[in-house]
């Protein structure tokens, strides 16, 4: 055993309590109260690492990754503080790290209590805090606000889970004796540099205890006086709002499990921050159910905070002796700027194992091709015109099952319909396959429509509150997954289809709220217990069928977090497949999703949802950016639309391998009309951009536009990209001298100085193709 540090300035006198054991280089634990013997959250054994140890020094640890420092205070009588999250500190030695912890002790304010109320990872009004409480519950009334002692921290390094790599994993246990309750916390530091915790919350007490929340939060500085964060509805996710920090909560909600307004994300920074710069902190829950964020200034003192957590309904978790809730991960990212931010996302979703690592085939999806009319000669023949312009992947999307003529009908019932199909889906699944194309099927396992089988002989399996059903929407209740049967009778229908037919991907749907949402069985609220009911029927169907990918849709990008993102491969972005509507909403799901995650589809020439047209160029530069699509009539089209299609799906499948694995960039143009984004390879020899007018422009022509991210002392050739080349120029417009031949500038120059551009119609784009000398 090697003693690597001491724990002996604890604000408590516990010395003779305290054991701090090591088995090797790679593990510390401090183990401030012995008898843990009644919990049953012992630890994790499997975890193997070798790496140099940064605390506990007096009851600090210092956690570093990819740029981003965490300092956390673990003290007996006070759950982990954070003293500091964001820029790196560098190696900080134990005297500095002390000095750090005294410079950040508050004096004393008129009005307040004696001592300096810390705010710590759940905070306790036991402690003086008076925002939001880390968790709230109650048994009987009683045990309403809790004091949690810590017991044991115990960290390891360069670990797995799940077989992902985390660089360092804390974890707090701890135990309210008064209250009967244990925590345990975990916080983990990933190697991008991006910080995720959990709480899990146990009764060890008689009766049952009624948990309210369990809500996380991060420390904020002072200087992050500016909100970000998002809004929309269906057919317009993502639409971004600045407001100023002030004092009070601003708390955003989801209490319909998805979501098409909650945001993905709840940014704080300091006022001005942009994609390339200012300081930013943000917060996501990996929950697919109901859900809370918040940004909150709630103590006269002036501490900032991100929170977030799951939202519980009333009694919607009830503890009895020994059951424990789980919080879902909150994951917090730190940047300087938005990009910065996002990338540790990006960096972390694609380090997991089952992060797709196979070309993203270019897809097309048959719905706003044909909606509900399933008419195999149809059919085959968009089959035929796909396959001719390159498309790897054939969805067909909802209409195929029983009794599903519209959308009035059928859900529930996973079965082929007789009438349309009276072979089966074989003659289009023989065609599709004969094709070369894989196979994809569009189902929405957690719905029921009262016009089905289904929903006849098990309406007591519909979630729904006492004697009456919640409103009906598009015509449809939520199938309650948590009643066994419900749940074994849609894993066992979907199940055969995916045995019977060569179905390489699966469109998972999911498209009304869940209100009023009762487990029969129950009387009680039952959001929480389909959410996992959920991840269950998905994970089921994933270990029975390995070969088929997911994708998560919810009327588009209504289900999009990091929970269902964990079993699936992509995000149906939006119902919005406008052009000009995808720029801002894939501009803001770009920020927690990476692009080959981002299904990004070229529409028909007028949009079905906005009634916008668009020329292809436009359409087609758009969905490039993401895991490529055709949704729209191919037969309809022209030879030359058509060609132009095929030329769009060649250039996805060339460059998607720089596309989807690259690192994300934006820009901060002066001018709200243009958007400058695109994707830089690894190691930064080759970039894509585009330069998007999505309104006339400030300037014409634009001016000289930068192109960051690039390694600065590169020399770059820069020339327009096909087929996303072309330029109408405007009236009397000439196009850059330098465009026909490109240019060649270091990336500190494109960085700095830019480069001139052609003047654009709006909603148009061009594509530059940069390439290291
Ligand atoms: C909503 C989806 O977002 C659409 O793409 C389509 O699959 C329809 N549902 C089908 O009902």
């Amino acid at each position: 055993m090697k003693l690597l540090t001491s724990i002996g300035d604890l604000d408590t006198p516990i010395s003779s309590d305290v054991e701090i054991t090591s088995t090797d280089d790679e593990e510390v634990t401090m183990t401030m109260q012995t008898d843990l013997a009644d919990t049953a959250d012992t630890a994790d054994t499997a975890e193997t690492a070798a790496a140099t140890i940064p605390g506990p020094t007096d009851g600090l640890w210092h956690l570093r990754a990819a740029g981003v420092s965490l300092v956390l205070e673990v003290a007996r009588s006070a759950l982990p503080q954070i003293l500091h999250w964001g820029a790196d500190l560098g190696d900080l030695p134990a005297d500095e790290l002390d000095a750090l912890r005294a410079a950040a002790v508050p004096p004393v304010a008129s009005g307040t209590p004696d001592a300096p109320v810390p705010l710590t990872i759940l905070p306790e009004q036991s402690a003086g805090w008076l925002g939001t409480p880390g968790v709230t519950g109650h048994r009987d009334g009683a045990d309403f606000s809790t004091r949690f002692l810590v017991e044991q921290v115990r960290l390891v390094h360069d670990v797995e889970r799940d077989g992902a790599p985390v660089a360092h994993r804390m974890t707090v246990d701890a135990r309210d004796a008064e209250a009967d309750l244990t925590l345990r916390i975990e916080i983990e530091m990933l190697p991008g540099g991006l910080v995720r915790a959990r709480g899990r919350l146990r009764n060890t007490g008689a009766a049952v205890f009624t948990v309210g929340s369990l809500d996380l939060a991060l420390p904020l500085p002072r200087e992050a006086d500016e909100i970000l964060d998002f809004t929309g509805r269906h057919l317009r996710e993502r639409s971004p709002q600045r407001h100023d920090f002030v004092a009070g909560t601003h708390l955003r909600e989801s209490r319909r499990a998805r979501s098409h307004d909650g945001t993905l994300l709840m940014t704080a920074g300091r006022r001005g921050f942009g994609y390339r710069s200012g300081e930013v902190w943000g917060v996501h829950v990996a929950w697919s159910g109901n859900t809370r964020t918040f940004a909150e200034q709630g103590m006269p003192t002036g501490e900032r905070l991100l929170g977030a957590g799951e939202l519980l309904l009333a009694g919607e978790v009830r503890l009895s002796t020994g059951q424990a809730y789980e919080s879902p991960w909150v994951y917090a990212s730190y940047g300087d700027g938005l990009d910065e931010l996002s990338h540790r996302f990006h960096t972390y979703l694609r380090s997991r194992p089952q992060h797709p690592g196979s070309p993203r085939k270019a897809l097309v999806n048959v719905w706003e091709a044909v909606y509900f009319d399933h008419d195999l000669d149809r059919l085959t023949a968009l089959a035929d015109a796909a396959a001719a312009a390159g498309v790897e992947r054939y969805v067909l999307d909802d209409g195929w099952f029983r009794g599903r003529r519209d959308d009035t009908a059928g859900l529930g019932d996973w079965t082929v319909d007789d009438d349309v199909w009276p072979e089966g889906l074989h003659p289009l699944a023989d065609h599709v396959t004969g094709l070369g194309m894989e196979l994809g099927l569009w189902f929405e396992p957690e719905m029921v429509n009262p016009d089905s089988d289904l929903a006849r002989a098990h309406p007591e399996w519909i979630l729904q509150t006492g004697n009456r059903m919640p409103p009906e929407a598009r015509h449809q209740q939520v199938l309650d997954l948590a009643h066994t049967g419900a749940w074994e009778h849609v894993y066992g229908q979907i199940d055969a289809i995916l045995a019977e037919y060569p179905i390489g991907f699966v469109k998972w749907d999911h498209n009304r709220d869940l209100v009023d949402a009762g487990h029969t069985a129950t009387g009680g609220a039952g959001v929480h217990a389909q959410t996992h009911a959920a991840y269950r029927l998905l994970d089921a169907l994933r270990a029975a069928h390995p070969h088929v990918e997911f994708e998560s849709c919810a009327g588009g990008g209504g289900r999009a977090d990091l929970g269902i993102l964990e079993r699936t491969e992509r995000i149906w972005t939006s119902d919005c497949i406008d052009a000009l509507e995808r720029q801002t909403i894939e501009a803001g799901t770009g920020l927690l999703v990476p692009p080959e995650m981002l299904g990004s589809h070229i529409g028909s020439p007028t949009s079905h949802t906005t009634g916008r047209r668009h020329e292809l160029s436009f359409r087609g530069a758009t969905a490039f950016f993401g895991h490529l699509g055709i949704e729209w009539d191919l037969t309809a089209a022209s030879e030359a639309e058509r060609s132009e299609v095929a030329r769009w799906v060649a250039a996805y499948r060339q460059h998607r391998d720089l596309l989807h694995h690259g690192r994300s960039v934006r820009t901060d143009d002066p001018d709200p009309a243009l958007r400058v984004h695109g994707v830089v390879r690894e190691g930064a020899g080759e970039a894509i951009f585009a330069v998007v007018q999505l309104t006339t422009g400030v300037w014409a022509p634009p001016g000289r536009v930068r192109l960051p991210g690039l390694d600065p002392d590169t020399t770059y050739d820069v020339r327009p990209l096909a087929p996303g080349d072309e330029v109408e120029p405007g009236h009397g417009e000439a196009l850059p001298p330098w465009w026909s031949d490109g240019v060649r500038l270091s990336g500190r120059t494109l960085a700095g100085a830019g480069v001139q551009l052609p003047h654009q119609f709006p909603e148009r784009s061009v594509l530059l193709h940069v390439t290291a000398v």
